[in-house]
């Protein structure tokens, strides 16, 4: 790290400290705390952490092994707010900036931007 290359590999990676991240937090912690546990290394956040990978990349790398909708879930978490996705993307920009050079950081800085903003409208957020 930081690479200079996007890879399933380097993503999974990118994940995992993204949502060791995202455990810690008081503001974002508690909804994944909620639905997926609290043990990073339970089978429930394999499977989430798996998704989360596959998710990014078909983004960078065109990878088609998501199949998923991404805004679904969302919809069931009961008081997402504004100050949570900021906190959210924070994270994200965090990590990335650790796993990726500045290039790639910002790909997907600005990615999750545009996704962050698009789910905030869905869900009737400012
Ligand atoms: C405060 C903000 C957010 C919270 C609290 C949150 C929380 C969650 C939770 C708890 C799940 C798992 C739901 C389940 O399995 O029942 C999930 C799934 C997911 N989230 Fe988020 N999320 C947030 C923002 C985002 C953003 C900004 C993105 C993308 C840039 C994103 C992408 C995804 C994807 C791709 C899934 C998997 C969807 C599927 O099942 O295929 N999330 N999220």
């Amino acid at each position: 790290m930081p690479y200079n290359d996007v890879t399933k590999e380097n993503l999974n990676k990118m994940v995992k400290i993204f949502y060791a991240k995202v455990l810690q937090d008081d503001i974002v912690g508690p909804f994944f705390i909620a639905k997926l546990g609290d043990d990073l290394k339970s089978d429930t956040w394999a499977a989430h952490l798996e998704l989360l990978t596959n998710f990014w990349a078909s983004i960078a790398i065109g990878d088609s092994a998501y199949k998923g909708n991404p805004f679904a879930p969302h919809l069931n978490i009961e008081n997402l707010s504004t100050q949570a996705f900021q906190r959210w993307l924070e994270l994200f920009a965090q990590t990335l900036d650790t796993v990726y050079n500045p290039e790639i950081a910002n790909f997907f800085k600005q990615r999750s931007r545009i996704i962050a903003g698009n789910f905030m409208r869905n869900l009737g957020l400012s």
